[in-house]
């Protein structure tokens, strides 16, 4: 017999571009923290779309706040005005400190745009800059200038030649940052936590290090907030938990809670060097995805998401450190908030099924690391039964030797 999932499947393989290579299973609906797939069965979901569904599935006032958006307005360009964007950039500018905001819709057109601005601001100085120092283990989006700054090699050699002029550093190691960081240097990009590189959080040594190297050499800093920030740490952006100081920031994923929304953040010196017609999009900061982010913004702040998140950080490191006694085979736990890896000392990829097998879904990224992601509303009974699921699939992965 023919089932749902066969049909969507087969048509995807004759029709789709195969460049995703995807687990197979089909998800039908969304509820809280649980997918539904297209035969009934629930999972827990410690992934939320690779980051994005802050607030779970089906949660009543965004999906009421985009329903009335979609009947209201949806979009109108970026010709008018209308009255989202002004207040979407006043929240996130007095939540992180930059003075401006610039929108797109993924992570990384907003790299990509802090890019140009970067460049734009070396230009209206006069000054021919072009070197990036990006760190090891980054991952920055797909597009050419983003990929440019993205480490790993496999990414990026079937599109090369890219930008010219990247130096990559140890995200260990504040001395070579330091080192590399010199008076010809453009842009230093980081992520505060390195999210596909293997869910690695910088040091208060090593954002340190950012901010001297910055001050020394006029280098501007770009924290890659797409993973990290919009308040998957318990704090709106990591940057600030760490002490760096960025002067500009891409956001992405979790901010919109689904609907696609990035943006750029941007600090007075380079907003000042920014004219009109420098950078565009059509659909970028649209009523839609403004209206998302607002919602998701007021549940963070007005309703204590972020504190959620916060408390839930110790509830989940716990559990962790205990998965990671029971198996030996996991060798280091890291993370903030709702965002965690666990190392292995094997490829971690056999994970993936196993979980699913057990209906807890969770990724693998960097080969060797589990990575945790859960929406941003998981409770400690959500969280403790998904975890349940996973220490089974552990054992079996054990199992499998
Ligand atoms: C840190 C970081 N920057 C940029 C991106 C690219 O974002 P998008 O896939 O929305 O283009 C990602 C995506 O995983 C990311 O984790």
């Amino acid at each position: 017999m023919t089932t749902v999932a066969d049909e969507v499947q087969a048509r995807e393989r004759q029709y789709l571009l195969q460049t995703y290579r995807r687990q197979p299973v089909t998800f039908v609906r969304g509820e809280g923290v649980r997918l539904f797939d297209a035969d009934g069965r629930d999972y827990l979901d410690l992934l939320s779309g690779i980051g994005v569904c802050s607030l779970g599935y089906g949660h009543p006032r965004l999906t009421g706040a985009i329903a009335e958006q979609a009947q209201t307005l949806l979009h109108t360009s970026n010709l008018f005005y209308h009255p989202l964007q002004g207040q979407l950039a006043e929240r996130l500018t007095s939540l992180s400190g930059l003075s401006r905001a610039w929108f797109c819709n993924s992570g990384t057109e907003a790299n990509e745009a802090c890019l140009k601005f970067a460049r734009r601001y070396w230009f209206t100085r006069g000054e021919k800059r072009t070197r990036i120092v990006a760190l090891e283990e980054s991952f920055h989006g797909r597009t050419i200038g983003a990929l440019s700054m993205t480490s790993d090699a496999h990414y990026r050699e079937p599109f090369e030649p890219l930008l010219a002029d990247v130096t990559w550093v140890s995200n260990s190691d504040p001395a070579a940052l330091l080192a590399a960081v010199t008076p010809d240097t453009a842009i230093v990009i980081v992520e505060p936590i390195q999210g596909e590189g293997g869910v690695r959080p910088l040091t208060a040594a090593f954002a340190a290090a950012v901010n001297e190297a910055a001050q020394r050499t006029g280098a501007l800093v770009i924290a890659d907030e797409v993973q990290s920030g919009s308040g998957r740490t318990g704090a709106p952006f990591y940057s600030a938990t760490i002490g760096l100081r960025p002067h500009l920031m891409a956001l992405g994923k979790a901010l919109g809670g689904g609907v696609p929304v990035g943006a750029a953040l941007i600090g007075d010196e380079v907003a000042r060097t920014i004219a009109y017609g420098d950078h565009g999009t059509t659909y970028g900061g649209n009523l839609l995805a403004c209206r998302a982010a607002l919602t998701v913004l007021d549940e963070l702040v007005a309703g204590g998401v972020l504190a959620h998140v916060g408390r839930m950080a110790i509830h989940i490191e716990g559990r962790l450190r205990a998965l990671a006694a029971t198996h030996r085979f996991i060798t280091e736990v890291r993370g903030a908030g709702v965002m965690w890896g666990l190392e292995l000392d094997r490829d971690a990829a056999a994970i993936v099924p196993l979980g699913l097998e057990r209906r807890v879904i969770v990724n693998r990224t960097a080969d060797t690391v589990i990575r945790l992601l859960p929406p941003f509303v998981i409770t400690e009974a959500e969280f403790d039964e998904a975890v349940g699921r996973l220490d089974a699939a552990l054992t079996a992965m054990g199992a499998q030797g």
